[in-house]
């Protein structure tokens, strides 16, 4: 979503706001700018389109002045045009928004009707107006965001600058994150501490209705009463190298190949090898007291749930409903008390997601969630946290937050195994090797990469493409789709291999080509034959399993892509790496954006 960072500062802030706004880019990248106050008059830039155009705006027309705010936008309302593009502003006040404001409508119109004149199409400019009429009456910028915000329906989280205060921001949180950093006689506000993470490490997080008067000594923050509240200052433990590329080329690139690293990782705080067990953190209820099973997430997180709906039905013999967060909420979902409602969130702040979370928790759901960001909403709001850790993830296509989530989910369905009396001990600890070799076979799949590489222009004329997998390799096949479509724009869909015979066959020609994701394994002969039938009909195929299938079923592929031979339980971990990799590589050569599609944004917190 939209990127936010505000500097009360000691000099010309411009130059570090731009250096934030390119570590928030990949909240959304339409249209930046930046406002300041200087000489008792605020002044903005704003440019369409990416960073560097704001950039190049900032060097023609440089921008004096120790106090501003500065965005990046993913457009809601009103296309992504420069007059649309954040800061709004009049000549009292510049504000900055990540959410929506669902009233605006009534708002503009009560605004218009007092003569107050728009010059943009966003929800956002309400806001400026409101508040500036207050300011313009007398009204301190305290009083008037005071009044104001009781009044603004929806998610928002909000930076303002004043003309008469050059020494203060004002930010606002509901629904989306804010949070405030504290420097050396300066301070900060930005939408994640990945923004703030060059400038300093000692991050609040706001909470639900605050709101936050920040000085160059420091903040003053009240809660929705307007009661004044401490919130805690912790260490973020971002570091700016953190959320650098490295040697690769894209940030996709570099989170692809993190993963044996992120997934050990992750597996290190859900596994004791000692012991041949699988822990999770403490909680105060009774994994075994739990009979039903509801996962809700979106997208590639969504489809990490689909697998582990397979090995929690499997291991812990427990029934599993699962969803997508944009539906689960409307559609009036049966939750019996005492049920799980398991959330999988690589931001932890996906609006649908954490819509979701509080239907769930208002109907006696125990909240367990697995997020790759342990301060965001969806992890304050949980009874039962299981972090990710992948490292902050920037490419806005998920890969080693999907991953990630795939080992957490592994360790709580043997955990939910164990506690329901389904598991042995013996079968304990072979879910706990099988899960420890899972590194080094995702490093030997990274191997095969100039392969896949190479098999990429293979499928770059194709307008359509099909990928089929059966049981947990099913939902490997909604993530290829995925991945193809959101970073390559080819036209991609994920089948069940079984069901195609029920209708997507009739999609099959020459020019459609057919990934087939089936490691050799229980599964194996039903897949081929579903690829049979594909070849059958003058498909071309390109099969990813491990030798032992290639050898059986290889020959009439148009390519093979071979991984090493795994345990069933481990392959969707496995297998997520091809498939990555030829989304990638097919988007490279594309030459499509791959680390900032169009239309695509990170961490999504608008229903
Ligand atoms: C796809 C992708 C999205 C996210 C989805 C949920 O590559 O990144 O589909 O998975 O927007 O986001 P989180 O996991 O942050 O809730």
């Amino acid at each position: 979503m939209c990127g936010i960072i505000g500097i009360v500062g000691k000099d010309d802030v411009a130059e570090r706001l731009l250096d934030g706004l390119r570590r928030l880019e990949y909240r959304g990248y339409d249209s930046a700018g930046v406002a300041s106050v200087h000489d008792g008059v605020i002044e903005r830039r704003r440019a369409e389109g990416k960073l560097n155009n704001l950039a190049r705006e900032l060097m023609a027309h440089p921008l004096p002045g120790s106090t501003g705010i500065a965005h990046t936008r993913w457009a809601t309302h009103g296309a992504p045009t420069t007059s649309n593009a954040h800061p709004h502003a009049t000549e009292e006040v510049a504000l900055v928004h990540n959410g929506i404001i669902e009233n605006f409508k009534p708002l503009r119109q009560e605004l218009m009707a007092r003569g107050r004149r728009f010059d943009s199409e966003t929800d956002t400019e309400v806001v400026a107006h409101l508040v500036s009429e207050l300011v313009e009456q007398g009204a301190s910028p305290e009083d008037a965001v005071k009044q104001v915000l009781p009044r603004l329906h929806g998610a928002f989280a909000l930076a303002i600058l004043f003309r008469s205060r050059p020494d203060i921001l004002i930010g606002a949180r509901l629904g989306s994150p804010l949070v405030v950093g504290y420097g050396d006689g300066e301070t900060y506000l930005g939408s994640d501490a990945l923004a703030l993470a060059p400038l300093t490490q000692r991050i609040a997080y706001l909470e639900e209705g605050d709101w936050v008067v920040i000085t160059r000594d420091g903040a003053k923050i009240f809660d929705r009463d307007n009661r004044p509240v401490e919130r805690p200052v912790t260490i973020s433990g971002v570091s700016g190298a953190m959320i650098d590329k490295g040697n690769h080329r894209h940030f996709m690139q570099k989170e692809i190949y993190e993963q044996p690293v992120v997934v050990a990782q992750t597996l290190r705080s859900y596994l004791r090898r000692m012991e041949n067990q699988v822990s999770l953190p403490d909680m105060d209820f009774d994994l075994g007291s739990v009979k039903r099973v509801t996962i809700v997430a979106c997208g590639t997180s969504y489809y990490a749930g689909l697998v582990a709906k397979y090995w929690f039905e499997k291991f812990a013999r427990i029934p599993v409903d699962i969803d997508v967060a944009s539906e689960f909420r409307y559609r009036d979902p049966v939750l019996e008390d005492g049920g799980l409602a398991l959330f999988i969130s690589q931001s932890g702040e996906t609006a649908d997601t954490l819509a979701a979370l509080r239907h769930a928790k208002a109907h006696g759901q125990i909240i367990a969630v697995v997020v790759n960001v342990p301060t965001s909403s969806m992890a304050r709001e949980a009874d039962l946290l299981l972090p990710t850790h992948a490292g902050p993830e920037i490419g806005v296509a998920s890969t080693k937050a999907f991953t990630c989530q795939l080992a957490v989910l592994a360790a709580l369905a043997a955990n939910l195994a164990r506690s329901n009396g389904k598991l042995t001990a013996e079968e304990e600890a072979e879910i706990v090797w099988h899960l420890s070799e899972a590194p080094a076979a995702m490093n030997e799949a990274l191997s095969h990469d100039a392969a896949i590489e190479a098999i990429a222009p293979l499928i770059v004329p194709a307008r359509d493409v099909l990928y089929l997998g059966r049981g947990p390799d099913y939902p490997m096949a909604l993530e290829g789709a995925l991945k193809l479509k959101e970073i390559s724009y080819i036209h991609a869909e994920g089948y069940a291999a079984g069901e195609m015979k029920h209708g997507p066959i009739a999609l099959i020609d020459e020019a459609v080509p057919v990934i087939v994701i089936a490691p050799s394994g229980p599964l194996f002969e039903k897949t081929v034959s579903n690829m049979q039938e594909v070849q059958a009909r003058g498909g071309k195929v390109v099969l990813i399993s491990d030798a032992e299938g290639i050898a059986q079923a290889g020959e009439g592929c148009m390519a093979t892509i071979e991984m090493p031979k795994v345990h069933p339980l481990i392959a969707p971990l496995v297998y997520a790496v091809p498939v990555q990799l030829l989304a990638y590589h097919v988007a490279v050569a594309k030459g499509t954006d791959v680390d900032q599609p169009r239309n695509l944004a990170k961490s999504v917190t608008v229903e």
